[in-house]
């Protein structure tokens, strides 16, 4: 449908959250499009379920660039073709230079696995079970130049449970947490609910808290 908002997705992998906003997209609870998904890694599973879904895909292997900023000055070119209203992350497994978050300050958003502002960088889910913490979770954040560091939108937690390990919580943060808020702050996006101004979240005319709005201890849809 014409004029819809057009979303573009980046990933690396598997494409879960992709899939997510998929079928978000098709069952009517983001009323956006998915204009083309990029992926660094030709292999990606991800490339696979954009095919599925009739979405244009785009390759841009980074071993093929001299250094990070050639290879995102490449990235901004393919992607301004597509003149994208929203750019989501999605286990896009590049640290980003300014050149490429300020290109599209305001309609980068992106999900990482912690409870931001703990744990940014890798290894999230390791790092929650050795610090003996009680919950962990996920978080969706724009992104600005600082790793992990622009401010939260929302952010969704599970319970860690006697016997988890790295493995089940990875899962149960993917399928209990990231595969709803992820949808949910797209939506929130493509609705212009939620907005970055002056470096900081707003949703609804309100400041978002410096760890987003806390899905399930709040109400909104
Ligand atoms: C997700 O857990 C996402 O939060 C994480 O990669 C995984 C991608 O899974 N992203 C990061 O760690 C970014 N720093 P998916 O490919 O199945 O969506």
């Amino acid at each position: 449908m014409a004029n819809r908002p057009q979303i573009a997705v980046l990933i690396s992998g598997s494409g879960s959250n992709l899939q997510a906003i998929i079928d978000g997209c098709q069952s009517g609870q983001i009323e956006a499009e998915i204009c083309v998904v990029v992926s660094n890694n030709e292999e990606a599973f991800g490339l696979q379920r954009a095919e599925k879904a009739g979405i244009p895909t785009q390759i841009l292997d980074h071993r093929n660039y001299e250094n990070r900023e050639a290879y995102d000055s490449e990235l901004v070119h393919c992607l301004n073709q597509y003149q994208p209203d929203l750019l989501v992350l999605a286990g896009f497994m590049r640290i980003l230079t300014p050149l490429f978050t300020e290109a599209f300050v305001g309609k980068l958003i992106n999900i990482h696995p912690s409870l931001l502002p703990k744990y940014p960088g890798l290894h999230t889910h390791r790092r929650a079970l050795d610090a003996g913490d009680s919950h962990h979770g996920a978080t969706v954040h724009f992104v600005t130049a600082e790793l992990d560091g622009g401010p939260p939108i929302l952010q969704a937690s599970i319970q860690i449970l006697d016997g988890d390990t790295e493995k089940s919580i990875a899962s149960r943060v993917l399928s209990e947490v990231e595969h709803k808020i992820y949808p949910l702050a797209v939506k929130w996006f493509v609705e212009k609910r939620v907005q970055m101004i002056d470096g900081k979240a707003w949703l609804d005319g309100e400041l978002v808290g410096s760890s987003g709005f806390q899905y399930g201890k709040e109400e909104k849809t």
